[in-house]
Parts: C-alpha cells; structure tokens; sequence
C-alpha cells in the first residue's frame, strides 16, 4: 500500500497513517489525478465511511492505507 511504501521509505509525512491501516483515522488521505483514480479498485465500506470524516475529501479521494 501507499501506507507501507511511506513507512518503508521512512518518509517523514508527520501524522500520516496513525492508524497504521486500520481504517479508522482517515490520516493516510490521498488525493489521486482523475486518471490514476479511475485505474483503482473500488474502495470497499470501510474505507467510505472513513474517507466521510477526511479533510478536504474529493472526487478522488482513497486511503493510503486501502491502495495498492
Ligand atoms: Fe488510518 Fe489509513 S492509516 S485509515
């Protein structure tokens, strides 16, 4: 996931991923061009409901932790 490529990399994105992919912090916000968007999976439930309470949801909002 986007989330494990950011804690690999040891990248100092401060807050993200609290959570550490349990969907339930919506810090791993990612915000996708309308093409790469439209190549993901579908999000399942779990990943709407938490994308509800993100900061600055869009169009083309996913979870770090939920993409591939
Ligand atoms: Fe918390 Fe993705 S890391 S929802």
């Amino acid at each position: 996931t986007i989330l494990d490529v950011v804690l690999d990399k040891e990248l100092n994105f401060e807050s993200f991923g609290v959570c550490e992919g349990t969907v339930s912090c919506s810090t791993c916000h990612v915000v996708f061009s309308e093409d790469v968007y439209s190549k993901l999976e579908e999000p399942l439930m779990d990943e709407m409901d938490m994308l509800d309470l993100a900061c600055g949801l869009t169009e083309t909002s996913r979870l770090g932790c939920q993409v591939y």
